[in-house]
């Protein structure tokens, strides 16, 4: 690799379980120095009082807000609604930033309060930051100063629906989402206390989820959308019940996934003819970047199940943002995102 000179990197909200991803990665990644690591309740604590799977490996500490430096490339890991008011004060203080809340994701102001609860206080930034799904919009991303990243969720549902948009008229799509627990982030609520959460196949939002703002807004088209939280720490599988207008066989969602994503690093078609998982499962993917999709035909209705897999705070998160901070930076959007799953 040639020698060059390192990026300096902060990172804000970074006790959270996507901070201390970003960290993982970033902590490897050749071409960068993490300048700042941003937490309010552990300032001054080691990062690895909240990550102590980094023990050895970085002897950081976080910074209270007031000491964030100047950095090349900011990350934002907050949760929605608490970094777009300070955004202005962030892009004066970074060249780049990558937020990974949902408050710079939507374009139209008016989604919001319509999705969110809440006007953005600053939506004229709305529209300058680039949706950070680098399948549908790399060139973008790579000429970009501030990139959204997109939910965990939303991931799981486009990456799996946009070639099929391209190519068909879509009648009905009902995504169906099982989650793991981590992609409540970090701060414990009634719903994540262990007796309430073992064992559960919760349904938590049959309809009105946010995500189907994001999904609706990359596919320009109408969505069902239900997540269900499982038994699971960390992972996603969709299941996408897909009506289609015209006539298909599976030879041609074969050539359109193939089409679409021959020379996509992290994105793998999974159909296998036997073998224990044929199909894509979060368990194969926890830890890596990749998006899994796999697909079958019903013959009975005409209905194509599609089923993608990803971990919620690598692709759904982290890893994406890097992939992002990768091609910003004009380098090869693998680099530090090197990591196969684990098997059993
Ligand atoms: N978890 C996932 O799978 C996932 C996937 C995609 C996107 N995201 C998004 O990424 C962001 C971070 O997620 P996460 O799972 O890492 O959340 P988290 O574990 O709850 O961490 C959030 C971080 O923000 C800080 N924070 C908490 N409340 C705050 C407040 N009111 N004002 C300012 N800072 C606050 C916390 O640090 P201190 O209190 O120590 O400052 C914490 O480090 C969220 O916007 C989330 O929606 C998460």
């Amino acid at each position: 690799m040639p020698e060059r000179e390192r990026i300096r990197v902060g990172i804000v909200g970074g006790s959270g379980y996507v901070g201390g991803e970003l960290l993982r990665l970033l902590l490897s990644h050749p071409f960068v120095e993490v300048v700042t690591v941003v937490s309010r309740s552990l300032a001054g604590k080691p990062v690895t009082r909240a990550h102590p799977q980094l023990r050895g490996r970085t002897e950081l500490k976080f910074s209270a807000p007031e000491d964030l430096k100047e950095s090349d490339v900011l990350f934002t890991a907050r949760p929605h609604g608490q970094t777009m008011a300070e955004m202005p004060g962030y892009l004066k203080i970074a060249e780049r930033v990558i937020d990974l809340s949902a408050d710079f994701r939507l374009k139209n102001p008016q989604d919001y309060p319509t999705w969110y609860g809440y006007e953005h206080p600053h939506p004229e930034l709305l529209g300058k930051f680039v949706y950070g799904l680098p399948e549908l919009h790399r060139e973008e991303i790579k000429r970009a100063r501030w990139v959204a990243v997109p939910g965990c969720t939303a991931t799981s549902a486009i990456i799996p629906l946009w070639p099929l948009v391209q190519r068909f008229r879509v009648k009905l799509v009902v995504i169906d989402s099982k989650v793991g627990s981590s992609a409540g982030g970090a701060e414990p609520g009634p719903d994540s206390h262990h007796p309430e959460r073992a064992g559960v196949v919760r349904s938590f939002k049959p309809t009105g989820h946010r995500h189907i703002a994001e999904i609706e807004q990359e596919l320009g088209l109408k969505i069902s959308f239900s997540p269900h939280a499982v038994e699971l720490v960390r992972g996603i599988l969709s299941t996408l019940h897909v009506f289609l207008e015209d006539e298909y066989t599976e030879k041609d969602i074969w050539q359109t996934y193939l089409q679409a994503y021959r020379d996509e690093p992290f994105v793998r078609i999974v159909k296998e003819r036997a073998g224990l998982y044929r199909f894509p499962e979060p368990k194969i993917v926890a830890g890596t970047n990749f998006c899994d999709i796999g697909f079958e035909k019903d013959e009975h209705t005409g209905r194509l199940v599609v089923i993608c897999a990803i971990d919620n705070l690598m692709k759904g998160a982290a890893g994406q943002a890097v992939q992002c901070f990768n091609l910003m930076c004009g380098l090869d959007e693998k680099i530090g995102l090197d990591h196969w799953g684990l098997h059993p």
